[in-house]
């Protein structure tokens, strides 16, 4: 690696996660997946570890947004997602922690008993109000200035988090989770040739992106999308870092970015999985006994270890998976898995 002596300035955030969490060598699905040629040494980075209930990559992104929220005297939390969004869950978590309302905008019909994330939004307290799909993504912005009037005209100040908190502000999340991950590997002895995470809202891979970029590393990022087109991410990411850019960086050549993006395995849509990404969740839990779920880990490392077998990765030395959690959003896809019976 080439390093970097200037410390990179992160603005303000309040510790809730417990850092750094471990990079672990997957020993068993790297002799599995090795070919005669050889093959990378897989390795995990354990961001499903952040937390136990507010798991996972959003709490990265969180920490600078609740920051945020304490300077600017807000009281109130905005956001929205799928019924089953971990951001969401993680979202209501934190609002209880820090004695915040939390507002969720939430996708979706609630019918009958709540499972997985949304059970967790509800023991957190966070008011839920439920849109079908097309009037969530048409009137989105309205819903928002809706639910910021509301708290207003209470006397209440709102902070509107954007999906998956994928903004200018979150993407802080992953630039210092890039600088704690190239630690890790720096420890162990290595600089990634290449790390995979799965893109649902872009924030964590443009996070990662951008800090691998800042930190000097000769690594690879690569998002595997769970949702939309190679094309839709690539903008994504490059709109995050600009707005990243506008306000901390002037001047930053966000165009000069590498950014990597695998849009071959989004299968069915999003939040919908063939049996194939359900049979590498059985095979990475009984293999290493570490849990993804089918939304975006799963799907993110089935295509990846398909993507292995196929050779993409074999110049590689180290690769690392970061696992953003969602273990939660597993319960509620239980029905396919009746293969294991
Ligand atoms: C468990 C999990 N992994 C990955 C992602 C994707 O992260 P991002 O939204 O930053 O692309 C999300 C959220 O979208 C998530 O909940």
């Amino acid at each position: 690696m080439q390093g970097r002596t200037i410390p990179i300035d992160y603005p303000t955030k309040i510790d809730l996660a417990r850092l750094p969490t471990p990079l672990q060598p997957l020993n068993r699905l790297t002799e599995k997946y090795s070919t005669p040629h050889g093959g990378p040494r897989i390795w995990i980075k354990r961001d499903d570890l952040t937390e136990s209930g507010m798991s996972g990559n959003k709490l990265r992104k969180l920490e600078f947004i609740a920051g945020a929220a304490r300077e600017r005297g807000c009281d109130t939390l905005i956001t929205c997602g799928g019924i089953q969004s971990n951001h969401c869950r993680t979202t209501a978590l934190v609002g209880a922690r820090l004695g915040l309302r939390v507002q969720l905008i939430l996708r979706g019909e609630h019918s009958g008993s709540a499972d997985g994330n949304l059970l967790v939004d509800q023991l957190a307290g966070a008011s839920c109000a439920f849109y079908p799909p097309r009037e969530y993504f048409s009137r989105q912005a309205e819903l928002f200035e809706h639910w910021r009037e509301f708290y207003a005209q209470r006397g209440h100040k709102a902070l509107c988090i954007p999906t998956g908190a994928s903004d200018g502000l979150g993407i802080w999340g992953y630039i210092a989770g890039s600088e704690e991950l190239l630690g890790d590997c720096r420890r162990e002895g290595f600089e990634p040739d290449q790390i995979i995470c799965a893109s649902g809202s872009g924030g964590t891979q443009a996070g990662l992106t951008l800090g691998c970029h800042l930190l000097g590393a000769d690594t690879r990022v690569t998002g595997f999308a769970v949702c939309d087109s190679a094309e839709y991410f690539q903008d994504k990411v490059r709109e995050d870092v600009a707005e990243w850019a506008a306000e901390h960086s002037k001047g930053f050549a966000v165009d000069a970015l590498d950014v990597s993006v695998n849009a071959d395995y989004i299968g069915p849509g999003y939040a919908m999985a063939d049996e194939p990404v359900y049979r590498t969740i059985a095979e990475v839990a009984q293999l290493e006994g570490v849990l993804l779920d089918p939304v975006y880990t799963g799907k993110a490392f089935h295509g990846l270890l398909q993507e292995l077998h196929r050779g993409r990765y074999q110049h590689c030395d180290n690769l690392v998976f970061v696992h953003t959690g969602g273990h939660f959003g597993l319960f509620p896809h239980r029905e396919h898995f009746g293969f294991l019976q």
